[in-house]
């Protein structure tokens, strides 16, 4: 067991990314969901999930804005250094954002090891295949640990033109399984999949010795990833059909802040017993 700057008491087996490995070698399915802050992070440690990602999403579900693509280092260091201190057994994993990795492997290296350095994340996400390898085997000979990341990857959105289903077409698909291999090749020690044909996500699962871990690519993949406020119903600009709705805490949320305000208007709150 590694230790860790707020591994205190835990007596657990702290996750790695080599436990992820045993747990797909086992046929173990890998638990996986988007973290932000301190407060949700220990509650999602606490419910025993594998692996938290300080996802770029935090553009869009937590900072209001239409995509990731806006989303800076200063951000994502920012919420991963929270996320952090949540967290005992999880695996921490740190998004890099847009324009952090693109511009080449020295800007790369240095903004995953900022991750590492100043957040204390165990390892970074990146989006691409094949033209990212390159920096991927760079961080990953420096010590970081990466995680990948296909199909739909929402950096690219302006290039994509839509969040629609990928790699439908035959040449698209024949891509996927090329970075994936690529990828593992590189050395990232897992992958995401996002928003691809179930059937697809199954060949690239069992053909990869790495875990691939799917959002909206189907049951077969060695892992799944949601974006938290998306399956606690606190998101609800848009619901993909992929995303399970675990709680409607947007609505419970929406109602207790009515109730609070009838309250004070009504001079209901505080009571005496509230007060001193
Ligand atoms: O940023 C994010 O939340 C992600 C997940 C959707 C995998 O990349």
């Amino acid at each position: 067991m590694s230790a860790t700057p707020s591994d205190g008491d835990f007596a657990g087996r702290k996750i790695t990314t080599r436990s992820l490995l045993e747990m797909k070698e086992q046929g173990e399915r890998i638990s996986a969901l988007t973290a932000y802050d301190q407060t949700m992070a220990y509650l999602l440690d606490q419910a025993g999930v594998d692996v938290l990602l300080v996802g770029d999403s935090v553009a869009m579900v937590v900072q209001g804005l239409a995509t990731t693509v806006s989303v800076t280092m200063e951000h994502m260091v920012y919420h991963a250094s929270l996320v952090r201190r949540g967290v005992k057994r999880a695996l921490v994993v740190g998004d890099l954002p847009f324009m952090s990795y693109q511009v080449n492997s020295d800007d790369a290296l240095r903004n995953a090891g900022r991750m590492v350095q100043d957040a204390l994340v165990e390892a970074v996400k990146l989006e691409g295949g094949l033209s990212v390898c390159p920096t991927v085997r760079r961080i990953v000979d420096a010590g970081i640990p990466v995680m990948g990341h296909l199909g739909l990857t929402p950096q690219s959105i302006h290039k994509f033109g839509t969040y629609q289903v990928r790699a439908t077409e035959e040449r698209e698909a024949d891509e996927l399984r090329r970075d994936a291999l690529a990828l593992q090749d590189a050395g990232a020690f897992a992958v995401v999949v996002e928003k691809v044909p179930a059937e697809l996500a199954k060949e690239v699962s069992e053909s990869l010795e790495i875990p691939v871990i799917g959002i909206g690519a189907g049951p077969y993949c060695d892992g799944q990833i949601l974006v938290s406020h998306d399956m606690l119903g606190l998101y609800t600009r848009f619901k993909p059909r992929f995303v399970r709705r675990y709680a409607e805490l947007g609505k419970d949320m929406q109602a207790a802040f009515e109730h609070y305000h009838r309250d004070v208007k009504s001079g209901e709150f505080p009571t005496d017993a509230e007060s001193y």
